[in-house]
C-alpha cells in the first residue's frame, strides 16, 4: 500500500509548478536547453569558480567503517547522525558537506548476509531527509520512499510542498533484513524533489554485504579490498559545492535553474571525497568496488599504464555487478559506469615494476574530467606476498528464463507528456511522478519482461525492492558488462534495454526512476506495487 496523506495532490501540484519560476526566459529556449548532453552524459557543465587542485597529489581516503553500537543474536545496531561537516578538498578553502556523521563519503556499513541490520538515523540538518539503501531488498516502509521524511531534530519543516509534515522527526530506525548475497550496495538521500542537491552536498555512503560463499573464494581482502566512490563536483568561489538550486536553502522552490534541467556536470572528479587521488599499491591483486555516485555524469573508465595495451599492464576483471558476484570473472578493457551502478573488479598489478604509474582515465571526459585517479606501484613481487586468488567460478547466481515471463511492460523515459506552463517535464510513460498513482502492479515472485526505452537524453534506469537481469541493450551500452543481477542499467539516448525482472523479497509500493538525479527531482519517477 501507499503511504497516503490528504495533501499529497497539493504536494505534487506545487512541485511541478516549480520549474515555472525558473523557466523565465521563454518557452523555446528552455525547450532546447533542457535536452543538453555533454561528455556523453545528459547535462551541462557547471564550471568551478574556485581554483581546482593539481591531480595526483592527494592520497586516496578510505571512508571510516562504522562499528555497531551493539549486537545481539540476530541483529547489529548502528547509529548515524546526519549533520554538517567540513572537508578539505581544495588546496586553500574548506568545503561544507552535509554528511552521514558529517563526513563525505559517509561511513561504510558492513552487513553479514542473513543478519538483520538496524541503522538509527538522527537528522541534525536543517531539511527533511530520506535514507534509501540502493540495491537493498528491504521492506517497503524501510526503503526510503521519497515522501517518507525524517524531519530535523530542531523541528518539523513545512517544506516547498506547503506541508510535508508526514514522517518521523529527530531520529528513526531503518531496519534491513539483509536477506541477499554479498554485494556492494550504497545508501544515499532520497528526499522528494531535493535528492540531487542533498546527495551533491555529501549524503552518500557504502553499505557492503558479505557472506561465507564470497569469503571462501579467497578474493583480495583487507586493505586490498577498496571501495571507490567516484563523483564529479564543482566549487563556488568560497569553496562550497557549487550547485544551481533555485533555492539553495532547499526549503523553498525545488529544482535547478532551467539551463541545468538535463543534469549538473561538475569539472572536478572526486574519489572517496578527494580530487584525483593517488593510491599506492603493491604488485598484487586488488579488489575495487567502483560506484558512480554522480548526479548526472556517466564514466567510461580505463586503466592506462602508459604502455602498449597488449603488454600485460593492469586491466579490469569484473567479478561482481550491482547485486553481487558474477558466475565467472569477465575481463573488460573499459567500464561504462552510469550513475548508481556498481562494478566490482579485480585488478592485478603484479606485472608492474616498482614505481610504475597506472592512471584510471575517463574516456567520456574532457580536460579535467578525463582523469579519475592514479595507482603507484610500490615494491617488487619478490618482497610482496599475494595470498589472494581469482577463481574461474565465483558464484552460481540463478539465471532467469524468458520462458517464465508472466507479464510484459514497457517504460519510456523521455521529456514531455506532462508540463507546467509550457515547460515540459521529465516523465515515465508520459506522466510526471505522482505519489498517488501506481504505474504497475507486479506479482511477488513472478518474472516479468520489461522494456525500458530512453529518449531525448541518457537515462540510467533504477528499480527499488527487486532486481533484474539484462537480456540485451541497444546503443553503445552493450550487453557484455551488464551481466549478473542488477538494479540499475545504463541507457544511451535512444537506447533500449530488455530486462527480466523479479521481486521476491517484500510486498508493497516503491519507485522506479531515472538515476540522473536532476531528472529524478524533476518528476522522472513512477510507483509500482509488489502484490
Ligand atoms: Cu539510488 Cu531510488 O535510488
Ligand atoms: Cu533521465
Amino acid at each position: 500500500m501507499l503511504r497516503r496523506s490528504p495533501t499529497r495532490r497539493d504536494l505534487f501540484r506545487l512541485a511541478v509548478a516549480a520549474p515555472i519560476v525558473l523557466a523565465g526566459c521563454g518557452g523555446r529556449a528552455v525547450e532546447n536547453s533542457a535536452n543538453t548532453s555533454a561528455q556523453g552524459s545528459a547535462g551541462r557543465l557547471l564550471p568551478s569558480q574556485a581554483p581546482l587542485p593539481q591531480p595526483f597529489l592527494r592520497a586516496l581516503p578510505l571512508p571510516p567503517v562504522l562499528k555497531p553500537v551493539r549486537s545481539d543474536a540476530g541483529t547489529d545496531y548502528y547509529e548515524i547522525t546526519q549533520k554538517r561537516g567540513t572537508a578539505r578538498i581544495l588546496d586553500d578553502l574548506d568545503t561544507e558537506v552535509w554528511g552521514y556523521d558529517g563526513v563525505f563519503p559517509g561511513p561504510t556499513i558492513v552487513s553479514r548476509s542473513g543478519r538483520r541490520t538496524v541503522v538509527q538515523h538522527t537528522n541534525e540538518l536543517p531539511v527533511p531527509v530520506v535514507v534509501h539503501l540502493h540495491g537493498g531488498r528491504v521492506a517497503a516502509d524501510q526503503d526510503g520512499y521519497p515522501t517518507d521524511y525524517l524531519h530535523p531534530v530542531s523541528g518539523r519543516v513545512a517544506d516547498s510542498h506547503g506541508q510535508g509534515l508526514n514522517g518521523a522527526q529527530g531520529s528513526r530506525d531503518y531496519v534491513y533484513e539483509i536477506d541477499q548475497p554479498a554485494a556492494t550496495l550504497w545508501y544515499h538521500d532520497h528526499r522528494m524533489d531535493f535528492t540531487g542537491p542533498q546527495v551533491y552536498r555529501g549524503l552518500a555512503g557504502f553499505h557492503l554485504v558479505t557472506d561465507e560463499e564470497e569469503e571462501a573464494l579467497g578474493l583480495p581482502s583487507g586493505e586490498r579490498d577498496v571501495p571507490l566512490m567516484i563523483v564529479d563536483r564543482s566549487f563556488a568561489a568560497d569553496g562550497s559545492f557549487r550547485y544551481p538550486s533555485v533555492d539553495p536553502s532547499l526549503l523553498g522552490t525545488p529544482g535547478v535553474t532551467a539551463e541545468y534541467m538535463s543534469g549538473v556536470l561538475g569539472d572536478c572528479v572526486l574519489v572517496n571525497g578527494a580530487p584525483w587521488p593517488v593510491l599506492e599499491v603493491a604488485p598484487a591483486r586488488y579488489r575495487f568496488r567502483i560506484l558512480n555516485a554522480s548526479n548526472a555524469r556517466r564514466f567510461r573508465l580505463r586503466l592506462d599504464s602508459g604502455l602498449d595495451d597488449l603488454d600485460g599492464g593492469a586491466q579490469f576483471v569484473q567479478i561482481g555487478s550491482d547485486q553481487g558476484l558474477l558466475a565467472a570473472p569477465v575481463p573488460l578493457d573499459r567500464l561504462d559506469v552510469a550513475q548508481g551502478e556498481r562494478f566490482d573488479v579485480v585488478v592485478d598489478f603484479s606485472a608492474h615494476a616498482d614505481g610504475d604509474l597506472v592512471t584510471m582515465v575517463n574516456e567520456r571526459g574532457e580536460g579535467t574530467t578525463a582523469q579519475v585517479m592514479r595507482f603507484v606501484v610500490t615494491g617488487t613481487t619478490e618482497d610482496v606476498r599475494d595470498g589472494s586468488r581469482l577463481p574461474d567460478r565465483l558464484a552460481d547466481p540463478e539465471v532467469l528464463s524468458e520462458a517464465d515471463v508472466v507479464a510484459t511492460r514497457e517504460f519510456t523515459f523521455r521529456r514531455g507528456g506532462a508540463e507546467a506552463h509550457g515547460m515540459s517535464l521529465w516523465t515515465v510513460n508520459g506522466e510526471a511522478f505522482d505519489p498517488e498513482r501506481v504505474l504497475a502492479q507486479v506479482r511477488m515472485g513472478t518474472v516479468e519482461r520489461w522494456t525500458v526505452v530512453s529518449q531525448n537524453n541518457e537515462h540510467p534506469f533504477h528499480v527499488h525492492l527487486g532486481a533484474f537481469q539484462v537480456l540485451g541493450t541497444t546503443g553503445a551500452a552493450a550487453g557484455r558488462a551488464d551481466g549478473g543481477w542488477k538494479d540499475t542499467v545504463n541507457l544511451d539516448n535512444g537506447g533500449r534495454a530488455e530486462l527480466l525482472v523479479r521481486f521476491d523479497g517484500h510486498r508493497g509500493a516503491a519507485v522506479l526512476h531515472c538515476h540522473n538525479l536532476e531528472h529524478e527531482d524533476m518528476m522522472m519517477m513512477a510507483n509500482f506495487e509488489v502484490v
